[in-house]
C-alpha cells in the first residue's frame, strides 16, 4: 500500500486549522496502512514531530484569533470540513463521532445553542447519541464547569417525582425523614437533562412548566419558592407533537422545551458510517479491555454491516465490545448474541474458530464438495474484500494488480454483494486528543 504519496508538510501558513487537517492526514494514513516497514515508520515519526513543533509554536491566542478569522470566509462543504471546522472552533465533541450530515447539522446546531441558556429538546430513537449530545451541549456553554444532573423523567414512580425534581421537607411525607434537595437545586446554575420527558405523568408537567416560567421551585412541603438557574435540556425518543394531539403531554410545555430542536437519525438512516463506527469501537473496546483491536472475520463484518441496529449505535458499541472481549484475536459470527445471530455457520468461519471437522456437517454443508464450495466461495470473497481495501476501492486498480478482466472481477463483486465504495478511503473524522 502506497501511504507516503502525499507530503504532510506540505503548506507554509501556520494555522490551527491547518494543522488539524495535517494531524488528520497522518492518522487516516496510518489507519489505512495494512503494514509498515521501518524505513515508513521512521518518516511518520518525523512528521509527527515536526507537526507537533508546529503546534508548539501556536500561542493559545493565536489558536484561537486564527480559527475565527478563517470564519468569515468559510464555505463550508465537505462533512470532513464541516467537523474540521467545528474543532477549529474548539468544539468539544464529548466522543461524538461520525461525519453524517445530519449529524453535523445536530451538532452545529448545539455549538449555537451551547453558550445560550435556551431550553433544547433532542428526539431520536433510543441509542441515538441523545443523552451524549445533552453533554455536548452542556461542555460548550458558560456552564460547563458547573453541574450537570440527568434524571430519567421514566425510572421515577409518579408519587417520587415531584420530591425528585424540587426536593421535599422534613415530615412532608411518610419516610421523608430529612430535608432534601431535588435535582433541580442540585443542578443550580448549571444544566438538568431531562430524558424520557414524554413518560412525564401530566401533574408533573405542569410542574415543570411553572419552573419554566417563573425560574423557581417549590420543595413538597415547603411554603417558600426557591429560585433556580438551571438550563434544561430534555430528550424523548417519542413523538410528542403526536402526543400533544393525543392529550398526553401538555402543548403549552411542548413548545417552551422545543425552543431548539435537535433530531438524531438512526442509525439505519446513516449506515455508511457502520465501517468508521466499527473502527472507533474496536479501538475503543481494545484500549478499555487492554488488547489489540480485535479483528472480524468477512462473514461477520458482511452480518454487521447490513444488520439494522433497533438499538442504534449503543447496540453496535455493545456488540463491537461483546466480539472483542469473547472473539480473541479474530471474531466471527459465533461470538454474536444468540438471538441475533444468522443460523448457518459457514465453512471457513468454523475454520478459522480452529473448529474440528465435524462441526462442518452441522454447519449446513450437507457434503465434501458442498463444503469446499463454501470454503472456496468464502476465500474468494475474503481476498476480494482485502483487495479492495488495499487498493482503496478502486476496481480498475485490483482488477491490474490481479491481471484480472475489470468485468469479470465486476461480476465476482456482484455476485458477492461487495460495493466497491465501501473500501474507499473516507476521511478518518477528527477526534478528540484522547484519541490521536
Ligand atoms: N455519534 C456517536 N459517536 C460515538 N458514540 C456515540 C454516538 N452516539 C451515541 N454514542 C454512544 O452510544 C451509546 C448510547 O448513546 P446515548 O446518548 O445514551 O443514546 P440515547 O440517549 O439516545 O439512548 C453511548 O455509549 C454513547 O456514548
Ligand atoms: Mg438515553
Amino acid at each position: 500500500m502506497k501511504i507516503l504519496d502525499q507530503d504532510v508538510q506540505g503548506g507554509s501558513a501556520l494555522s490551527y486549522a491547518g494543522l488539524l487537517e495535517k494531524i488528520e492526514i497522518l492518522r487516516s494514513r496510518l489507519r489505512w496502512a495494512s503494514r509498515l516497514e521501518r524505513p515508513e515508520i521512521e518518516k511518520l515519526l518525523r512528521q509527527a514531530n515536526a507537526l507537533r513543533d508546529e503546534v508548539m509554536q501556536l500561542s493559545h491566542k493565536e489558536r484561537f484569533v486564527q480559527a475565527a478569522s478563517g470564519e468569515g470566509v468559510r464555505v463550508v462543504q465537505s462533512p470532513g470540513e464541516r467537523r474540521r471546522a467545528l474543532l477549529a472552533r474548539s468544539f468539544v465533541f464529548e466522543g461524538t463521532f461520525g461525519d453524517n450530515p445530519r449529524l453535523l447539522d445536530a451538532l452545529e446546531v448545539a455549538e449555537k445553542a451551547a453558550p445560550t441558556d435556551l431550553p433544547v429538546l433532542i428526539d431520536g430513537e433510543s441509542g441515538t447519541g441523545k443523552e451524549l449530545m445533552a453533554k455536548v451541549i452542556h461542555a460548550n456553554g458558560s456552564r460547563a464547569d458547573k453541574p450537570y444532573i440527568s434524571v430519567n423523567c421514566g425510572a421515577i414512580p409518579e408519587n417520587l417525582l415531584e420530591s425528585e425534581l424540587f426536593g421535599h421537607r422534613k415530615g412532608a411525607f411518610t419516610g421523608a425523614v430529612n430535608d432534601r434537595k431535588g435535582k433541580f437545586e442540585s443542578a443550580h446554575r448549571g444544566t438538568i437533562f431531562l430524558d424520557e420527558i414524554g413518560e412525564l405523568p401530566l401533574a408533573g408537567q405542569v410542574k415543570l412548566l411553572r419552573v419554566l416560567q417563573s425560574h423557581e421551585i417549590q420543595r413538597v412541603g415547603a411554603d417558600e419558592a426557591i429560585s433556580v438557574d438551571t438550563r434544561i435540556v430534555a430528550a424523548t425518543n417519542r413523538n410528542l407533537r403526536k402526543q400533544c394531539e393525543e392529550g398526553s403531554f401538555r402543548e403549552d410545555l411542548f413548545y417552551r422545551l422545543s425552543v431548539i430542536h435537535v433530531s438524531l437519525p438512526p442509525l439505519r438512516e446513516r449506515k455508511d458510517e457502520i465501517p468508521l463506527l466499527f473502527a472507533y469501537f474496536c479501538d475503543e473496546a481494545a484500549e478499555a479491555l487492554k488488547r489489540r483491536p480485535v479483528k472480524m472475520t468477512p462473514r461477520l463484518r458482511d452480518f454487521l454491516v447490513n444488520y439494522p441496529y433497533p438499538g442504534n449505535i449503543r447496540e453496535l458499541r455493545n456488540l463491537i465490545y461483546r466480539i472483542s472481549c469473547l472473539g480473541g484475536d479474530t471474531a466471527g459470527v459465533e461470538h454474536l448474541p444468540v438471538d441475533i445471530r444468522p443460523q448457518q455457520q459457514s465453512a471457513t468461519d468454523a475454520l478459522a474458530a480452529g473448529t474440528a471437522a465435524s462441526s462442518l456437517a452441522g454447519s449446513g454443508a450437507a457434503s465434501l464438495s458442498d463444503a469446499k464450495r463454501a470454503a472456496s466461495d468464502e476465500a474468494e470473497r475474503a481476498f476480494l474484500e482485502r483487495g479492495l481495501r488495499e487498493v482503496g476501492g478502486t476496481v480498475t486498480e485490483l482488477a491490474r494488480r490481479c491481471d484480472m478482466n475489470r468485468s469479470h472481477l465486476q461480476m465476482l463483486l456482484k455476485k458477492h454483494g461487495i460495493h466497491s465504495k465501501d473500501f474507499r478511503h473516507h476521511e478518518v473524522p477528527p477526534q478528540e486528543e484522547k484519541r490521536v
